[in-house]
């Protein structure tokens, strides 16, 4: 299929989200879509899959123009795409999900389930998914979910896959798998669109590479003729050197440590320590116990056994309130379920952790809620029309800064942040890190749990490796590599 959309436009209220945006993919072809966040790649997606109306501009398929008005139009011009938050209903089954609005009914309008069992796992099994297509589909690991919702694209025939950061929650395995899936696809003249924040990957698997900047076009470069500082430059619009920056300071006293820290079923035994001034990284394959080693230091599901202290002090973190007494912040990485509230405005998600110092006799200040949104939204570069607009409106990455501000504005000397830039174009990357480094440069201690590592080698002083529940190795900085830290995090 070749998709060609031109000059497309999109305001929300007045404000212009897509000014002049263009897009060209052709048959057979991985097309990379990049841009800043809130640039636009989204919304421009959403149009192309019927999920908002374009105010102007043309989309044509095989050159015939068209017109896609909702989801159905788009299917029928077979295209499927699989969403930045994968939609999946939980207490589904994989079947029933990959049969979700179009299911086969016989005359009398019985549903047919052999048949569409048998359907959904002869696409499952060419993926290379052996499940049963009866299990609930939160039975499945989030990398096993992508594959399903390339299943469902495929029973609808679809010839134009779209994948909103996919990669995102999937482990080094799952994503080589998705990749192989989606060479084999490509061989047999699929096309994709990919939008991802991860430079290492689009390198990897794209062919094409559209860049846009505050929703405009501003070029396509093949992969073979481009450059990494290239498709940067286009992005930011101006040269960025150093993606990972560094300050070298001497970490000051030990703020928290643990001692056997064990959780049953969870994670077992783990012992570290964390300084003033230090950058602490936790690596690992997801699922090795990371966040929850952290959940437990916050008291948010707290160790059955082990010891926790805190500036040398033994102490019994029951609940949040009580680590947050004692200065401990958390960033979690589960933004939607526990990092903002979608209902709310963004400053008033901002100032969740920190109500009582904005309320006075029982009453929120206003003015002092929106002066402090202003101020980081500066400091953090957060895209938003207003203040007041709702957070769920604001594009993937930029909700990941407002989670960032609303914890830096409780200033915690130690703060944990659970795959901090997961999301997050690379410019705002890098103003994260010097944010950090900011904290780091006050006397925080700090720990990162992230999973691409490219950022843990970057900017952490010490690598702590986890696999399966046990903290198996602490690197320092000067002794880490992909290759060591990949080989603790596997072995056994
Ligand atoms: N329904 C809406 N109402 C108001 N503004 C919106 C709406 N949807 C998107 N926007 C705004 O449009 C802009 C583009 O958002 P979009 O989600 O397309 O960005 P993106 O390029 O996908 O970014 P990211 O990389 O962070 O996912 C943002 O500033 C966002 O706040
Ligand atoms: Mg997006």
């Amino acid at each position: 299929m070749e998709l060609l959309m031109t000059n497309i436009k999109k305001s929300f209220d007045l404000v212009k989200v897509l000014k002049h945006a263009q897009i060209h993919v052709k048959s057979s072809e991985v097309h990379a879509l990049m841009g800043e966040n809130g640039a636009g790649k989204s919304t421009l997606m959403k149009i192309l899959t019927g999920v908002y109306t374009k105010d102007e501009g043309t989309i044509v398929i095989d050159n015939k123009e068209v017109q896609i008005h909702s989801i159905r139009d788009s299917e029928k011009a077979k295209i499927a795409f699989i969403h930045q938050e994968l939609n999946v209903l939980n207490e589904m089954s994989i079947v029933d999900n990959m049969f979700l609005g179009r299911e086969i009914t016989n005359k009398f309008g019985l549903l047919k389930k052999k048949e569409m069992k048998a359907l959904a796992t002869e696409k499952l099994q060419l993926l290379g998914l052996y499940v049963d297509a009866d299990d609930s589909i939160k039975s499945i690991s989030i990398g096993k979910r992508q594959l399903v919702e390339i299943a469902k694209a495929l029973l609808l025939d679809a010839e134009l896959i779209i994948m909103d950061e996919p990669t995102a929650a999937l482990t080094e395995k799952e994503i080589n798998l998705l990749f192989k899936v989606i060479r084999q696809l490509k061989e047999q003249g699929k096309s994709f669109i990919y939008i991802s924040h991860r430079m290492e990957e689009i390198f990897e698997i794209c062919d094409e590479i559209t860049v846009m900047r505050d929703g405009t076009f501003i070029g396509q470069k093949k992969k073979a003729y481009t450059s990494f500082d290239e498709i940067v430059k286009m992005m930011v619009g101006y040269d960025l050197y150093e993606r990972f920056p560094r300050i070298d300071i001497e970490p000051k006293d030990v703020l928290l440590k643990t001692e056997n820290l064990t959780l049953e079923g969870k994670f077992e035994d783990v012992s570290f320590d964390v300084r003033a001034g230090e950058i602490l990284g936790f690596s690992g394959l997801m699922g090795a116990g990371r966040t929850d080693v952290m959940h437990a230091i916050f008291g948010s599901c707290p160790a059955t056994s082990g010891k926790i202290y805190v500036r040398g002090k033994e102490e019994n973190i029951k609940s949040p309130k009580v680590a947050k007494k004692l200065g401990i912040g958390f960033i979690t990485e589960d933004r939607k379920n526990e990092g903002i509230i979608l209902d709310f405005n963004v400053s008033e998600n901002l100032i969740l952790p920190s109500l009582k110092d904005f309320t006075k006799s029982g009453l929120i200040n206003n003015k002092m809620k929106l002066e402090e949104t202003e101020h980081y939204k500066n400091k953090l570069n957060i895209k938003m029309a207003s203040p007041t607009m709702k957070i769920a409106n604001l594009s993937g990455g930029n909700q990941q800064k407002v989670v960032i501000a609303k914890w830096l504005h409780t200033n915690p000397s130690i703060l944990i942040l659970d795959e901090p830039t997961r999301g997050v174009d690379i410019g705002a990357k890098k103003e994260i890190y010097e944010i950090i480094n900011g904290l780091k440069a006050a006397g925080v201690a700090i720990i990162i749990v992230s999973s691409e590592l490219p950022e843990v080698l970057g900017i952490c002083d010490r690598i702590a490796v986890m696999r399966e529940k046990r903290l198996v190795k602490i690197f320092n900085r000067a002794e880490a590599n992909q290759e060591n830290i990949m080989d603790f995090a596997t072995r056994g």
